[in-house]
């Protein structure tokens, strides 16, 4: 019997996580992004990564499309950015600063990290489309990483 949906997102959960936005653009250019945490170093050389993107999110034909997304790790005082990109649809970027990247994707202002990717593999993941992304671009800054763990948000004990 395969494990239930509910019981597999409980036992994953124990997986503690950190937390980023994952963003792209459409077909005219325009800003679009999700918070991710799967999200997986795969090599070193050549330098790939891999994200899961769950085949309902609105943003989803854009990954698709597109073929380039960059990786935005938050510190831990940007659980509301987390928050407010977790919300299907509507204008995520409104009132959000960010720049563009080389590859056209918005970094977000005060990530902890940023990685510029374009799409090298492209495979089916069951609900969700695995994006294996060759980094072009990476940059990281000073701070605390916010983390997800068991459904909630954390920070490091100081
Ligand atoms: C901590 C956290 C991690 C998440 N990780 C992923 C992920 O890796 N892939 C994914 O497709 N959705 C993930 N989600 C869910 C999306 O952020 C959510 O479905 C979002 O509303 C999709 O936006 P869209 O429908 O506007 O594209 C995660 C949500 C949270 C809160």
């Amino acid at each position: 019997m395969p494990i239930e949906k509910s019981e597999l997102r409980r036992v994953m959960g124990h997986f503690a996580t950190g937390v980023s936005i994952i963003t792209t653009v459409d077909k005219d250019g325009k800003p679009a992004g999700l918070t991710a945490n799967a999200l997986t170093s795969v090599s070193l050389t050549p330098p790939l990564l891999l994200i899961c993107v769950d085949k309902k999110a609105e943003s989803y034909h854009c990954f698709d499309e597109s073929k380039v997304f960059t990786v935005n790790l938050l510190t831990a005082d940007q659980e509301g950015l987390s928050r407010k990109f977790a919300v299907s649809g509507g204008e995520k970027f409104e009132g959000v600063s960010f720049s563009r990247g080389a590859n056209g994707a918005p970094i977000l202002n005060g990530v902890l990290t940023f990685m510029e990717c374009k799409v090298v593999g492209v495979y089916d993941g069951g609900d969700h489309t695995i994006y294996l992304g060759e980094i072009e671009e990476a940059s990281t800054s000073e701070g605390e990483p916010l983390l997800f763990y068991r459904g909630g948000y954390r920070s490091f004990a100081p």
